[in-house]
């Protein structure tokens, strides 16, 4: 019997000298002071020293320990509370320096290790402390980090360019909202020049026209807060007498209906009141209006005409827009919706349908189609009653 248990005992000393010598970790035995008792087949191989020139040497004499302070305190709290401690790889990077052969992407110049201290139950002042390769690991949650990280700073410019662009078509469409009111402004002044140069300034036209400016800049300031509250959902909507609108877009656009001799003929169904952004929706009718107008421009039309026919259905008001300029040639009808879209050379941003669509399809809940022949262009509008 008692030489059966000597034999056991052998046998199990056998076997963990042999695990020692295989296994795929560092295994050295420390005391308290960090003197070294023994030194596995592992470490040997990765720091190539001899476990004859080690033993007995402390760890710090051989090697610089960059986290001797954590190694102390977890073998005093192993020793004293008798119990295993750790530490990471990711937080403690390595106990002993062991350069590794860079590989492809590979962040780290030594070998990054785990560190468990187990406390050895028969001899009360000896730890082992076992290393394990981390390197792999910790390499791929850094570079995981490195990718977040990226993917964020690209997330955050592409917000940033979005931003940026839709600032860039906000100004752009107040520019274009402003042109033909400013272009007002101008004639207005240049009317009070000329009539003062020929002595036929009377106080009704400096009235007159003070007061078209006056609200012509209204408008213009309107046109921003309106852009602005676009961007911005949640602006009130009133209801809006739609005579009483087309009367508005008259305002910004007799000038040149007269002198291009344009006849403008409005059909509307007696007081039809919708419920919606009456702002918007007057841009987006001038906007309209003013399409035809630079249409007949081109066109040698002897007898320009604009229509303007509303009527009431279910659902909806239809709201039509009419011109006999000639039409929009077959290659282009397709593109008109389309931001910077434009076959005028001088003076079109192309925004003007596109901001239509926008504003009516999106902001007021309508629709707006195009078609157009070799006679002329139509424009069809469906408003609900109620945005
Ligand atoms: N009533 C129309 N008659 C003929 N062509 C038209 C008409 N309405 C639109 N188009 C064509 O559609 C294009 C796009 O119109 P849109 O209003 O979007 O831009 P634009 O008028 O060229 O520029 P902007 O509105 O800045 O003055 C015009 O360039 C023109 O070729
Ligand atoms: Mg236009």
């Amino acid at each position: 019997m008692a030489q059966n248990k000597t034999k056991h005992n052998f046998r199990r000393i056998d076997l963990d000298k042999n695990i020692l010598s295989v296994i795929n970790n560092g295994i050295l035995i420390l005391d308290n002071k960090l003197q070294i008792y023994s030194f596995n087949k592992w470490m040997q191989l990765h720091t190539k020293l001899k476990e004859n020139d080690v033993i007995g040497k402390k760890l710090d004499e051989l090697f610089p320990l960059p986290n001797k302070r954590t190694l102390i305190r977890k073998i005093e709290t192993a020793l004293t509370m008798q119990t295993p401690t750790y530490y990471t790889a990711s937080v403690s990077h390595y106990l002993i320096p062991i350069k590794i052969n860079q590989i492809e992407n590979s962040l780290f110049e030594y070998m990054q290790q785990d560190v468990s201290i187990i406390p050895l139950a028969n001899k009360k002042q000896f730890v082992a402390v076992i290393l394990t390769d981390q390197t792999i690991m910790a390499n791929t949650n850094a570079l995981l980090k490195k990718e977040k990280e990226k993917n964020r700073l690209q997330y955050k410019q592409l917000l940033a360019s979005s931003r940026s662009a839709a600032m860039g078509e906000m100004i752009s469409m107040i520019a274009h909202q402003w042109r033909q009111p400013l272009s007002l402004i101008n004639t207005l002044i240049a009317n009070i020049k000329i009539k003062k140069e020929l002595q036929l300034l009377d106080e009704e036209i400096i009235d007159n026209s003070i007061n078209k400016i006056e609200d012509t800049v209204k408008f213009l300031s309107h046109t921003i807060d309106d852009f602005r509250d676009y961007f911005k959902p949640n602006k009130v909507a009133t209801n809006v007498n739609i005579s009483n609108l087309f009367g508005q877009s008259l305002f910004f656009l007799k000038n040149e209906l007269k002198q291009l001799n344009i006849e403008y003929d409005v059909q509307i169904e007696k007081d039809i009141d919708i419920y919606t952004y009456k702002n918007e929706l007057l841009q987006s009718i001038i906007n309209i209006l003013k399409n035809s107008i630079d249409a007949f421009k081109e066109s040698n039309k002897k007898n320009k005409k604009i229509s303007v026919f509303v009527q009431k259905e279910k659902k909806y008001i239809l709201l039509e827009i009419d011109d006999n300029a000639g039409g929009i040639a077959k290659e282009n009808i397709n593109k008109v919706f389309d931001p910077y879209f434009s076959t005028k050379s001088k003076n079109g941003t192309g925004l003007g349908l596109y901001m239509c669509k926008t504003i009516l399809e999106e902001h007021l809940h309508g629709k707006i189609s195009l078609t157009s022949n070799t006679n002329g262009t139509k424009v069809a509008i469906q408003l609900p009653y109620k945005v």
